[in-house]
């Protein structure tokens, strides 16, 4: 495994949750890190909040805003690793009740993000680094009903990342794909009730909890930091999957 310590990597949306604990994992093992995300003022706290584990760097920048996304890589220079964990609440409707503007919207923000991170990343990642994107359960336990769009843009990650890995190779291009994960998405969600929801499905899953991102960051660091993982699909969820 090579070390990422000194290595510069950039979190897209490393102001909260999943991608926050990527940073703070990162920077604990002695990574340079940035972080981006729309809010200037998440990315302050978050960047107070991190500065005690290392050097940490924060940068506006919408995933959905071709040319916010340019301006971050540009500003970035020359990095070793892509992680994109940014995405906001997904549409939950019923098919028959579809917003279509927020299912676009949705779309663009994680999907043609993605795109759109990896085009400009290209121009700037260094030789033997890695891009690792984020998906997760609902494609493979579809909440019901109104998970027909998440289930979809879930589950094409894994088949972008097979595509790129042997597109971009040498570079290596991987996907993580939680269970359940307690972050501030939740709160947005689903508020007070979350506690109730994540007591049902922490008795029903093997782990016997719901996640913290701390117990996700390594699925990510290990990706990083193994140079014959590629095009793959690293399921991390206590075994949410199986029940
Ligand atoms: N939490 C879970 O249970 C879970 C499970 C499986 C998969 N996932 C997936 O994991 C990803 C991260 O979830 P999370 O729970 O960590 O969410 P979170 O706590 O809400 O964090 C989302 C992060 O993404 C940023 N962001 C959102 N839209 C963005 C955009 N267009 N451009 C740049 N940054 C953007 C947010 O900052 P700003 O709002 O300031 O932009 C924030 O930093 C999501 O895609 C989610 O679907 C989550």
């Amino acid at each position: 495994m090579s070390s990422i310590t000194g290595k510069k990597i950039i979190v897209v949306g490393g102001s909260s949750g999943i991608g926050f604990g990527v940073a703070a994992a990162a920077l604990e093992r002695g990574a340079e890190v940035v972080i981006a995300g729309r809010s200037s003022d998440r990315l302050k706290a978050a960047e107070i909040r991190l500065a005690e584990a290392g050097r940490v760097t924060g940068i506006a920048a919408d995933m959905a805003n071709e040319a916010d996304v340019a301006r971050l890589f540009d500003a970035v220079g020359a990095f070793d690793h892509l992680v994109a964990t940014a995405g906001t609440p997904p549409p939950n409707d019923p098919i028959g009740e579809t917003d279509m503007d927020f299912v676009r919207g949705f779309v663009d923000g994680k999907l043609i993000g993605a795109v759109m991170l990896a085009k400009h990343a290209v121009r700037t990642l260094n030789k033997g680094g890695s891009m690792i994107f984020t998906s997760g359960i609902n494609k493979d336990r579809p909440p019901v009903p109104g998970g027909s769009v998440v289930s979809a843009v879930a589950g094409s990650f894994s088949y972008f990342a097979r595509a790129l890995a042997l597109e971009l190779a040498p570079t290596r291009v991987n996907i993580v794909s939680p269970g359940w994960v307690d972050t501030e998405m939740w709160d947005e969600i689903v508020g007070a009730a979350k506690t109730g929801y994540f007591n049902e499905m922490g008795a029903r899953i093997p782990a016997g909890r719901i996640a913290r991102p701390a117990d996700i960051a390594p699925a990510y660091l290990y990706l990083m930091q193994n140079a014959f993982m590629t095009g793959e699909t690293i399921h991390i969820d206590g075994g949410q999957r199986l029940v």
